[in-house]
């Protein structure tokens, strides 16, 4: 399994701030935005991972994040010219992720919640043995913002429509997708939507058209933080900060994630954050790794 991350876009919602820098790098809370999904990926068991951000981003990209050696994992850097739509990744990816299977997750999604280790494992898994796709639903408030689906009492997936004016269902489909290799195939057929974008709802109505669309519910006790507006933003931040000072923990510490996974040993770890002193968030790392 390939994992990719989406860090483009032109972040225009968030301008000024953005003016100069990429959505994806802002700060949520103690880390940078795109710890979050990448930490979602690293849990999922990913190690190859593709970052795809746009020409003028990917010099900043690469020095927060360098090859991922890091963090135990493996990282390479594509750009995506113009903002063409979330489905363009797998054509900007298909050499990268060859002959495998592939994740996708967009750079500005976070999401927290218990066992989801397990679940990423488990569905991972089973689209690669299985073949097909699987999307995230999540409960929403403003459904119309969103990818939505619509399913049966026994979540059989009855309709996918992109933000639509009418909502069927309040469920949006999240920024996580795990897909067989067919996608790539599907991506490259693809016609740009009304407003001009090759549309990931697009590629899930050809899995689900194929009766190879599963879906796994995200419900209560789930975080799924959105961070397209300063003030969701600003809430990302404040939810984030209030869970790790409350429990003692961080979230998405990608140091913390490659030394649970087993992908760095304590001491590589210790090593490689030996210059960082007078630190909160490498003090952690040291406290966790040494225990
Ligand atoms: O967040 C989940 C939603 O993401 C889904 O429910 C929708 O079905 C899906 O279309 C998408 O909707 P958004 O309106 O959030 O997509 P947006 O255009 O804002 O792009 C999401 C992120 O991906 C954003 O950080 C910018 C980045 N992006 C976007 C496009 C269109 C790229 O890197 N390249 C692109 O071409």
């Amino acid at each position: 399994m390939k994992g990719i991350i989406l860090a483009g876009g032109s972040g225009t919602r968030l301008y000024p701030t953005t003016m100069v820098t990429s959505k994806q790098l802002l700060p949520v809370y103690d880390k940078p935005m795109i710890y979050y999904p990448l930490s979602v990926l690293m849990l999922a068991e990913i190690k190859d991972i593709l970052i795809i951000t746009t020409e003028k981003d990917m010099p900043d990209f690469k020095k927060l994040l360098g090859d991922g050696a890091r963090f135990g994992i493996h990282l390479s850097y594509k750009t995506q010219k113009e903002p063409n739509g979330l489905a363009e990744a797998f054509i900007i990816g298909k050499d990268f992720i060859g002959n495998d299977c592939a994740t996708l997750i967009l750079g500005d999604n976070i999401f927290f919640g218990p066992r989801f280790s397990g679940t990423l494992k488990y569905l991972t898994r089973k689209i690669e043995n299985e073949g097909g796709a699987c999307i995230f639903a999540y409960p929403v408030k403003h459904p119309e913002r969103f990818g939505i689906v619509e399913f049966d009492e026994h979540n059989n997936i009855l309709s996918l429509e992109e933000k639509p004016q009418k909502p069927k269902s309040n469920y949006a489909v999240t920024g996580l997708y795990i897909y067989d290799n067919k996608v790539i195939e599907y991506a490259k057929n693809l016609k740009p939507s009304a407003r001009g974008e090759l549309e990931i709802t697009d590629i899930n109505r050809i899995y689900l058209y194929n009766h190879t669309l599963r879906m796994e519910k995200l419900g209560r006790g789930f975080s799924w933080l959105d961070t397209g507006t300063p003030s969701s933003l600003l809430q990302a931040g404040q939810y984030i900060q209030t869970i790790e000072e409350n429990q003692g923990i961080k979230m998405a510490c990608l140091e913390e994630v490659a030394f649970r996974m087993g992908f760095m040993s304590k001491n590589k770890i210790l090593k490689n954050i030996k210059g960082f002193k007078n630190n909160e968030y490498f003090d952690y790392v040291r406290k966790l790794v040494r225990q």
